[in-house]
C-alpha cells in the first residue's frame, strides 16, 4: 500500500495545561483535496503548524509521503508547500523577485532553470503583466495568488493552505477556488485547506476533517456528512453542538 501523502498520528499540542489540539488523527490520500473545517479557535492553525515544522506537537507524530516532519525534516517539507495565516513577502520587492528569491534556495536549479521556474509558476497563477511591480501595490487578491505562487513553486506534493478565503471578496473567492482546482486537475497536486466556513468547504473539498475545542468530530466524504440530516448545514451544526 501506498503511504498517504499526509499522516497525522496522535498529535496534541498542550500549553500548560491546555490542549490546544487534542489526539488528532486523520490522512490525507494522494491527490485528494481535505477540508479541515472548524469554529474559531477549534485549533487548525495550531495543527497547520505542527504540520508545517513551525512548532512541535507535545505527543504523536506526523509524516509527509511518508518522511517523519520531526525525525527527517528538511526532506519532509521539500514535499510540502503552505500558506499558514497570511503569505509573507518583501514588500519592496516585485512579483518576481520574492519568488526567484526563494528559487535561488534551491542549489539544484541552474539560475537560468530558476527564472524559468518563476515565469512558469506566475502564468499558473494568473500574475502575468503585474510581475514586475511591487508587492506593496498588490491587492490582497493578487497577494493570496502569489502567495500560491510560492506554495508551489518548489514543485510540492502536498499544498496546505489555512483559510486562503480570509478578507477576499465573492469574485475573489472564487478566482481562488477555479486556481485551487486547475492545479489539482493538471499537476495533481494535494491540497489540506482550512475554514471555518462551511459553504467554502464543501463547494471544492470532496473530504472533511472537522475539529472542535481541538478534538476530531468528524472526518470522511464530504457529501456523507449530510446523512441523516436535512442539509449539510444541519449535520454540521449538530456535530458542532453536540
Ligand atoms: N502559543 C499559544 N499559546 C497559548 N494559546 C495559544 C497559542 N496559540 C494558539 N493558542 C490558542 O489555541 C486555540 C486554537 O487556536 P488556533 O489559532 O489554532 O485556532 P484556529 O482554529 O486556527 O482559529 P481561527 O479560525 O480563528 O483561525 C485558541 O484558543 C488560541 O487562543
Ligand atoms: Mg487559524
Amino acid at each position: 500500500m501506498m503511504n498517504p501523502i499526509l499522516d497525522v498520528k496522535g498529535v496534541t499540542k498542550a500549553v500548560r495545561s491546555r490542549k490546544l489540539v487534542n489526539d488528532m488523527s486523520f490522512t490525507v490520500e494522494k491527490g485528494q483535496i481535505c477540508g479541515l473545517l472548524g469554529p474559531n479557535g477549534a485549533g487548525k492553525t495550531t495543527l497547520i503548524r505542527m504540520i508545517t515544522g513551525l512548532i512541535h506537537p507535545t505527543a504523536g507524530s506526523i509524516a509527509i509521503a511518508g518522511t517523519d516532519v520531526r525525525t527527517r525534516r528538511p526532506e519532509a517539507l521539500a514535499k510540502l508547500g503552505a500558506i499558514v495565516e497570511s503569505p509573507i513577502f518583501f514588500p519592496y520587492l516585485t512579483g518576481s523577485g520574492n519568488l526567484l528569491n526563494l528559487a535561488r534556495l534551491d542549489p539544484s536549479l541552474s539560475p537560468a532553470r530558476q527564472k524559468e521556474r518563476v515565469r512558469e509558476v506566475i502564468a499558473t497563477v494568473g500574475l502575468e503583466g503585474r510581475e514586475n511591480d511591487r508587492v506593496g501595490t498588490y491587492s490582497l487578491g493578487m497577494k493570496q495568488r502569489l502567495g500560491i505562487a510560492q506554495a508551489i513553486l518548489g514543485q510540492p506534493e502536498l499544498i496546505i493552505l489555512d483559510e486562503p478565503a480570509n478578507g477576499l471578496d465573492p469574485m475573489g473567492i472564487r478566482e481562488l477556488r477555479e486556481l485551487i482546482l486547475k492545479l489539482h486537475e493538471t499537476e495533481g497536486l494535494t491540497f489540506l485547506i482550512s475554514s471555518h466556513l462551511l459553504d467554502e468547504i464543501q463547494k471544492i473539498c470532496p473530504h472533511v476533517v472537522l475539529m472542535k475545542e481541538g478534538k476530531l468530530v468528524w472526518k470522511g466524504k464530504t457529501q456523507e456528512l449530510r446523512q441523516g440530516n436535512e442539509s449539510l448545514e444541519d449535520a454540521f451544526v449538530e456535530l458542532m453542538t453536540r
